[in-house]
């Protein structure tokens, strides 16, 4: 995680309580990676009509824990996910990490923060079809850094890119464009371009629900071993029960609320 980057962002030092990191002349705080959310409301609108998903979600994930997420469709599972990661903001309620809130920060700082705290892997992969798996899995990184910064640090970069993609079991598959690649192999580089910024916290929908089952279970197998080896964080989002009770504890989404949680089998 780029440290420096971190300190540019205004407060994030001063809201986070996180343990504290000395980069060069600055004292950075980087997250742990312990997220809630208070009171969680969301409701889109259809025309005048309100359409309410979330009313009222509390969940609370340790640093270090692995949560999966259940519920129906339809039942706010990719809602609450986004607004747990800042690609949304609720109506009502607040989401916190690390204790501090982060959900009423300016823009540009949950920008930043969901570049530099969040990896995310989503529903349907969105890899980009121009690009290979290399160049897919660089792009958050071109993203944070400037077209310069990123030219200048291009073969580092690209060695802790091929690090990654290694780590999920593509060495092979560098150059292959997503139209290239199997289910499984497109939700391994899905999860290689979100550890791409060494995420505190991963945020996984649906990861194995377009697999078969032995694919599936080899990218739980990974995620398992992420949270294990790595001490990721990690909130999972699945249909799957044999799936989610893997992780640490279950939590059951109903009608927009938490219907249940329990711990894992
Ligand atoms: N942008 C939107 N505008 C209007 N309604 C939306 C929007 N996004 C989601 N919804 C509605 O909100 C509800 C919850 O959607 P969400 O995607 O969170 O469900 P989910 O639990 O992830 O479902 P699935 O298991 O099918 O992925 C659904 O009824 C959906 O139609
Ligand atoms: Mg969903």
């Amino acid at each position: 995680m780029s440290q420096s980057q971190l300190a540019d962002t205004p407060n994030v030092g001063t809201r986070l309580g996180a343990a504290a990191v000395t980069d060069a002349q600055q004292t950075v705080k980087l997250p742990k990676g312990q997220i809630s959310t208070v009171a969680i409301e969301k409701s889109y609108f259809k025309g005048d009509h309100k359409i309410p998903v979330l009313r009222g979600v509390e969940i609370a994930v340790n640093q270090g824990e692995f949560v999966s997420i259940v519920g129906q469709s339809g039942s706010g599972k990719s809602t609450l996910l986004h607004l747990i990661g800042l690609l949304d903001t609720p109506d009502v309620g607040e989401i916190l990490l690390d204790g501090d809130r982060i959900d009423d920060l300016p823009a540009k700082t949950r920008d930043q923060l969901r570049n530099h705290v969040f990896g995310f892997i989503f529903q349907f992969y969105h890899l980009l079809p121009e690009l290979s798996l290399l160049e897919n899995v660089l792009t958050p990184l071109m993203i944070r850094h400037s077209l310069w910064s990123f030219w200048k640090q291009r073969r580092e970069l690209r060695e802790q890119a091929h690090e990654i993609i290694a780590k999920v079991g593509l060495g092979h598959r560098l150059k292959h464009k997503p139209s290239e690649l199997s289910g499984g192999e497109l939700q391994r580089a899905a999860i290689a371009r979100a550890l791409i910024t060494r995420p505190a916290v991963l945020l996984a929908d649906e990861p194995t629900g377009n697999l078969d089952s032995d694919t599936g279970r080899e990218i739980l197998d990974l995620l398992i071993s992420l949270n294990e080896h790595d001490r990721l964080t990690i909130v999972m989002v699945t249909h799957d029960d044999s799936i989610a009770r893997q992780a640490h504890r279950v939590v059951r989404l109903k009608e927009g609320r938490i219907e249940a949680v329990g711990r894992a089998a």
